[in-house]
């Protein structure tokens, strides 16, 4: 293993000051064999059922977003579906026909889960070995600097996705009371509930995120010291809450989008026959449909 330089590191230049530098202390894994470890256990399943789940999940989101674009709607039958994938749904007359509209909006959530805090573990961890697992041999060379050089230093704009986030959350919102919108009354559909699935894990995934707890009051020493102390001490206790949870949201909000956009899209094709489940002709039926005359 090798040895730790003791004392205060000093940035390099260029790099924030810290008082570490970026790679000074590093684990067990490095400068060992890849994969080489004294562990016995089963460490190698959690990075390799992670990897498996980005490759099928991610591979579906891209053929959708890049080769789906005939069926990313289901407008019959009063009903207004769309695929998570390609909302808002922009389609400028510059717009080559041969590329899909999806690729216009998605740059932002794929921003916003690229730079995750936990998908960059998972896919560090699953794809680079960096390391695969604690005290595992890692992969990577001696010359590694953390995230404070390119293309890495990317992922310091993951709070500016977080923002762009929380503007498509209002959009798709928009779209789960369209799809509870059923022949002109409001109403429950398969699609409806596909969608609101979809929305309300990505809902939850979004105010989870660690970069919206600090925002909130992550940030704060002391809560009745800053201004709006109380209300921001309480939203702060409800996110804190949801990231103990962040990276289960992180999955099911995965996988409730492809598995939406694949409602949508059978539906679009005329494999799936989309069940009414409740209709309220008025607002005022709604009590009498769900409890009885
Ligand atoms: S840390 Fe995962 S979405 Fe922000």
């Amino acid at each position: 293993m090798d040895s730790h330089p003791s004392g205060a590191a000093v940035a390099p230049a260029g790099l924030p000051a810290t008082g570490t530098a970026p790679g000074a202390h590093r684990g067990r894994g490095f400068g060992e064999r890849l994969g080489a470890t004294e562990r016995s256990d089963a460490w190698w399943f959690k990075p390799a059922i992670q990897a498996l789940g980005l490759i099928v999940l991610i591979g579906y989101a891209n053929w959708a977003a890049f080769l789906g674009a005939g069926h990313y709607h289901y407008e019959e039958n009063g009903r207004h579906y769309l695929s998570p994938f390609y909302s808002p749904y922009l389609h400028p007359a510059w717009l080559p026909a041969w590329l899909s509209p999806a690729l216009l909006v998605l740059v932002f959530p794929l921003g916003f889960r690229a730079t995750c805090y936990y998908y960059r573990k998972a896919y560090y961890r699953s794809f680079f070995g960096d390391p695969f697992a604690c005290a595992v041999g890692e992969a990577r060379s001696k010359g590694y600097c953390g995230e404070a050089r390119f293309p890495f230093v990317i992922q310091n704009l993951h709070r500016y996705f977080l923002y762009a986030a929380l503007v498509f959350l209002v959009i798709l919102w928009k779209d789960v009371f369209r799809a509870f919108w059923i022949s002109g009354h409001l109403g429950v559909a398969g699609g409806s509930l596909a969608i609101l699935f979809s929305t309300g894990t990505l809902t939850l995934y979004t105010f989870s995120c660690h970069s919206l707890r600090h925002l909130i009051g992550g940030k704060l020493d002391c809560f009745s010291c800053a201004a709006a102390g109380a209300p921001r001490r309480n939203a702060w206790t409800v996110v804190s809450l949801l990231n103990e949870h962040h990276m289960a949201w992180a999955w099911w909000s995965l996988l409730a989008v492809c598995l939406a956009d694949a409602y949508v899209r059978l539906c679009s094709m005329g494999a799936l026959h989309d069940p009414t489940l409740l209709t309220f002709a008025s607002l005022f039926d709604v009590p009498e449909k769900l409890w009885g005359p």
